[in-house]
């Protein structure tokens, strides 16, 4: 047998869950413990197929829409967050719910509903249709918040008073991208007022920060994650736009293309917050069927952030 050529695999660290999939995750775990199946769960609970179809097996039901679930069963809200109304629609048919939105989204909604209740317009920076976009800006009545994706958004964005604005920004976006837009925003309205950096979240900060650090060192570099996945695409264009000449998302080891991977002497991986480090080291194995592998492991960041389940499943 031939030998198999070596393979460096730089892993990026931190990579994969944060505090608010795992939370999230828990949250179904235990609503199932607590009520038993079916609970039902509106929208991926996380964008992860792999988690979402482990959750499915031990009972939990997806639904795009309340409308979709009884009365009478459990319903959890993904950690994407819900507009308003879905929490409303809840009570107003007595449902138990559980939200697992992340609290670092709910931190956003908040500081979205203090603006707006001081008199300010508010401007959300965000990928139209998300949901974590339709739930932020569904904390407001509609048309309240204007959305921008792109600098040339902001350039054609109709306010009532440039004076009185407010921006907040989805958790998952591209902080580089995202610094342009803001930049944007504050040399069209000076008086825009917004949080001290964005809202970008630690766990998306920190995947970036680590991609920047290992694609310039890899031949290519592999992102483990859904195609939903906000997180997990911009460390795809974050890794692309910072040397490294193939970036790939893979949802899977059999979703590897290696033919496009042919001549490669290095590799980096990262996963997106939704995915799980089984997928990552599923990733790993595969390369260590095809080649002498070392991994180096490069580290940017250590995560300590947890956060606690509600309290109706914490009595559990
Ligand atoms: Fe929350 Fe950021 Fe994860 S907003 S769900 S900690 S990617």
């Amino acid at each position: 047998m031939a030998a198999k050529p070596p393979l460096t695999l730089y892993l990026a660290a931190p990579r994969g869950f944060c505090a608010g999939v795992d939370r999230a995750i828990k949250i179904v775990e235990m609503a199932l413990e607590k009520w038993g199946a079916p609970v039902y769960v509106r929208h991926e609970i996380v964008h992860n197929k792999f988690v979402v179809d482990g959750l499915r097996d031990k009972g939990a039901v997806f639904v795009e829409e309340l409308e979709e679930c009884p009365d009478d069963r459990p319903v959890i809200f993904s950690a994407h967050g819900v507009p308003k109304s879905v929490p409303a629609a809840a009570e107003a048919r007595q449902m138990v719910y559980v939200d697992a939105t992340c609290p670092l989204v709910s931190k956003v909604h908040i500081e979205a509903q203090r603006h707006a209740e001081a008199g300010l317009q508010m401007i959300m920076i965000g990928h139209k249709g998300h949901p974590e976009t339709v739930g932020t800006m569904g904390q407001l009545p509609e048309g309240e918040v204007l959305l921008v994706e792109t600098v040339e958004d902001v350039a054609q964005v109709e306010v009532r008073d440039p004076e009185r604005l407010a921006f907040v920004t989805q958790t998952t976006l591209s902080v580089d991208d995202t610094k342009d837009i803001v930049a944007a925003l504050q040399a069209r309205f000076p008086a825009i007022v917004g949080p001290h950096k964005e809202d970008i979240c630690y766990a998306t900060t920190n995947r970036q920060e680590a991609v920047k650090e290992v694609a310039p060192k890899a031949d290519a570099l592999l992102v483990v994650g859904a195609p939903n996945s906000s997180n997990s695409r911009r460390l795809v264009e974050v890794g692309a736009k910072n040397g490294c000449s193939y970036a790939q998302l893979v949802q899977r080891a059999e979703n590897i293309d290696w033919r496009a991977l042919e001549g490669i002497h290095s590799i980096a991986i990262t996963a997106g917050a939704s995915a799980p480090e089984l997928l990552v080291n599923e990733v790993i194995d595969a390369f260590r069927d095809r080649y002498e592998v070392t991994v180096e492991l490069v580290e940017t960041a250590v995560e300590r952030v947890e956060f606690k389940v509600p309290r109706v499943l914490r009595t559990a």
